[in-house]
């Protein structure tokens, strides 16, 4: 989508900085609002460690990245912008107040996506005057390698704004899976929490060590490379997403989970022992 030369963030988090990543070095310039004293120097860093990725990934060389510049205000970030991209904490009150002061300032036609993991469209469209050119685009962590992105609309999303929307994300080498209906936690990260209960069940019962079950993952996929031949292509993105998506997601969530202790101790523990952060790019 050769229109969409500027892309408006808002929140240079874990996610934010990343899409700010994705954005620039796709050619895009970005204006990211952060309040963090530090977002600078956070999102620099984001930026170097995606560079790297990159470099590691082609030996073609990187094609000229556009502008990353912080402001404090998400006005400022809005006004301009031909594309925005939410990507603030996961509160649903305080999406909803920024995601309708972007609205205010942003031109009618311009798209607003949201990160949210699991927040309801229709909730976070509805202090909107333009609800209509609203959707969630859910990426994955890291946002500049993870090509899947969750596409959802809400009750009064148009049709042409989820397909502006997978175009744009397409436009970033990335690949837009639409969620026909809107549920919480779209799809990946359900199955993902599915598998997470699985393996802690599995733990638990004393079937299987935490580093029997990450290990479960190389069997599966040289299975899937096998098969991959005789699949049709839609069966084979399905196998992608499980293979490749969710034992990496597992482990992210098992690391993140440990580390807020949200989950049995005694589970966080042992996994926390037995695997390694595999996010390591
Ligand atoms: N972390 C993940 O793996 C992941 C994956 C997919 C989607 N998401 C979603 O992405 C969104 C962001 O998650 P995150 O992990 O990047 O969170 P984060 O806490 O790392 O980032 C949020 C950022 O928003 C900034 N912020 C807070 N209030 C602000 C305000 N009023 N104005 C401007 N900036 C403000 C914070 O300073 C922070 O940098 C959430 O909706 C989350 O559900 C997260």
């Amino acid at each position: 989508m050769s229109e969409i030369k500027t892309v408006g963030l808002l929140g240079g988090g874990v996610i934010g900085a990343a899409w700010a990543a994705r954005c620039a070095l796709n050619g895009r310039d970005v204006v990211i609002c952060d309040l963090d004293p530090e977002a600078e120097r956070k999102i620099g860093e984001v930026m170097a460690n995606a560079r790297r990725a990159y470099s590691r990934l082609t030996l073609a060389p990187l094609r000229e990245p556009g502008s990353v510049r912080v402001v404090r205000s998400i006005e400022e970030a809005a006004e301009g912008a031909d594309f925005i991209q939410e990507s603030l904490p996961e509160e649903e009150a305080m999406k909803i107040a920024l995601l309708a002061r972007a609205d205010r300032v942003a031109r009618p036609e311009v798209i607003i996506g949201s990160s949210t993991s699991g927040l309801l469209p229709s909730r976070l469209q509805s202090g909107m005057s333009h609800p209509e050119r609203f959707v969630v685009g859910h990426p994955f962590n890291p946002v500049y390698l993870m090509p899947l992105v969750e596409i959802c609309g809400g009750a009064q999303t148009s049709a042409a704004t989820k397909e502006r929307a997978a175009a744009f994300y397409r436009s970033l080498g990335m690949q837009p899976l639409h969620v026909r209906k809107e549920i919480d936690g779209f799809i990946a990260d359900r199955l993902m929490e599915a598998l997470w209960r699985e393996a802690l069940w599995l733990i638990h019962d004393d079937v299987a060590t935490a580093a029997e079950i990450v290990n479960t993952r190389r069997p599966l996929r040289q299975c899937g490379g096998r098969s991959a031949q005789s699949q049709t292509k839609t069966r084979r993105q399905k196998l992608s997403l499980v293979h490749h998506i969710l034992p990496k997601r597992l482990t992210a969530a098992v690391h993140a989970a440990s580390q807020r202790q949200t989950r049995s101790s005694r589970f966080c523990w042992t996994l926390t022992r037995e695997i390694k952060y595999e996010n390591d790019f």
